[in-house]
């Protein structure tokens, strides 16, 4: 498709972004301002004190995203689209959000370019997690549990299943759907896209310039992937060297077993959103009605991937692994022991890979470099911390993976 049909939805400039063929995008003044002020640089530390836990010769290095306001990367493009929207005269953005994250980003950031917000939250999350509301209300947003009674879409789910869960899919078509129906409102979205991998490359040129810093070089570079944001943030200036220079870096994304996107996807074209309503995009789907089963992580719920990070999935230059949540919170608990920080359902998915690899690591005896992307903090995410310690956490199987509106 040409790029002119998305002006209804996105800002031009993020059109322009999204489609672009440069291989550099300045930083406007204003948004590195902004980021100056999260702030940024975000600090690049080393986990001696897990290093010693495992008793293994490997050196884990790791970038911390959660100490800005909001508790995660998700600000990195939630301040450019709000910078973008305000300059091209938009008065109110509308957004999905999964664990909340994203939600609290944007209506931080609208607050701070001056813009409404309004945010569908994904059921299952706004009732395991009333704090990320309370947080997006406290910066002048709108939190609606969703599938909502505010749009035809979320009505028509409503009415076959009244206690439906939801799913970013479904948060996603409504917040289109509200967006379509005022001509001052303009969609963002969380993830996935190619301007918002952009956004979050700012995460990735810095831990470049931190690691040559310290004459480190990786061996082994690891995220979770939601809908592929924080790790193509990340990983992508690292993974062009790997490709321009052909250096021998390992790409590992983790995802959950419940939601295993690229682990049991198929790489077609789908729609982006459960109702239809997106561009079809080439990427690893499990099908736009998935039923994501109720993980802690919210954020990792998203049925489809970044095409980007699909892409070289499917080309062989990074692999893919998935977790049940039992062990991702035993990680994550372990980490918050050593390290002190307590992470994010998602961000605990890297460190389950990060800690085993280590220990294979310790039985070969390789001091392997790894790096990982510590997305976010999980000090909303506490009543999942409590029923891990508990004993009561539940694993999810992945429900039925069915591909009804699939293009070959
Ligand atoms: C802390 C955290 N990490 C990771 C993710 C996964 O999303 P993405 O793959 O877009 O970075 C989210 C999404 O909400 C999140 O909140």
């Amino acid at each position: 498709m040409s790029p002119e049909p998305l002006f209804r939805i996105f800002a031009k400039e993020l059109v322009a972004q999204e489609v672009s063929q440069e291989r550099w995008i300045k930083i406007p003044d204003e948004v590195m301002e902004a980021y100056r002020w999260l702030p940024r640089p975000t600090p690049l530390f080393r986990a001696y004190k897990l290093e010693n836990f495992l008793k293994t010769p490997a050196k884990i290095y790791y970038k911390w995203e959660g100490a800005n306001p909001t508790g995660s990367h998700k600000p990195n493009t939630a301040l450019a689209q709000a910078y973008y929207n305000r300059k091209e005269g938009t008065e109110r953005v509308v957004t999905e959000t999964g664990a909340g994250q994203w939600g609290s980003a944007l209506s931080m950031s609208s607050a701070y370019f001056g813009l409404k917000t309004r945010v569908y939250m994904v059921a299952a999350s706004y009732n395991q997690k009333p704090g990320r509301r309370t947080m997006m209300e406290t910066w002048g947003a709108e939190c609606i549990s969703s599938p909502s009674n505010n749009t035809k879409f979320g009505r028509s789910l409503l009415a076959k299943d009244p206690n439906d869960p939801g799913s970013l899919g479904i948060a996603i078509s409504e917040a289109l759907e509200d967006t379509l129906t005022d001509d001052k409102s303009r969609y963002c979205i969380g993830s996935a896209l190619n301007h918002v991998l952009l956004h979050q490359t700012v995460i990735g040129l810095e831990v470049k310039k931190q690691l040559e810093l310290l004459d480190v070089k990786p061996d082994v570079v690891v995220g979770n992937i939601g809908g592929g944001s924080n790790y193509g943030g990340f990983c992508l200036p690292l993974m062009g060297d790997k490709i321009t220079k052909k250096l021998p870096m390992e790409f590992v994304a983790c995802e959950s077993s419940a939601v295993p996107h690229t682990t049991k996807g198929k790489y077609t074209y789908d729609f982006g959103d459960t109702a239809g309503m997106t561009p079809l995009l080439k990427m690893y789907t499990l099908g736009k009605d998935y039923k994501t089963p109720p993980i802690h992580a919210g954020g990792l719920r998203y049925h489809a991937m970044a095409p980007i990070i699909s892409y070289l999935i499917n080309k062989g230059y990074m692999r893919s692994v998935a977790f049940g949540q039992t062990d991702v919170f035993e990680a994550a608990v372990t980490f918050a022991r050593t390290e002190g920080i307590i992470p994010a359902p998602e961000s605990a998915h890297e460190i389950k890979f990060v800690i085993d690899e280590a220990l294979r690591c310790r039985e070969k005896r390789e001091a392997k470099v790894i790096v990982f992307n510590n997305s976010g903090h999980g000090l909303l995410d506490l009543s999942a911390y409590q029923q891990y310690l508990d004993g009561k956490l539940e694993d999810w199987a992945p429900t039925k993976i069915e591909y009804p509106n699939m293009v070959a």
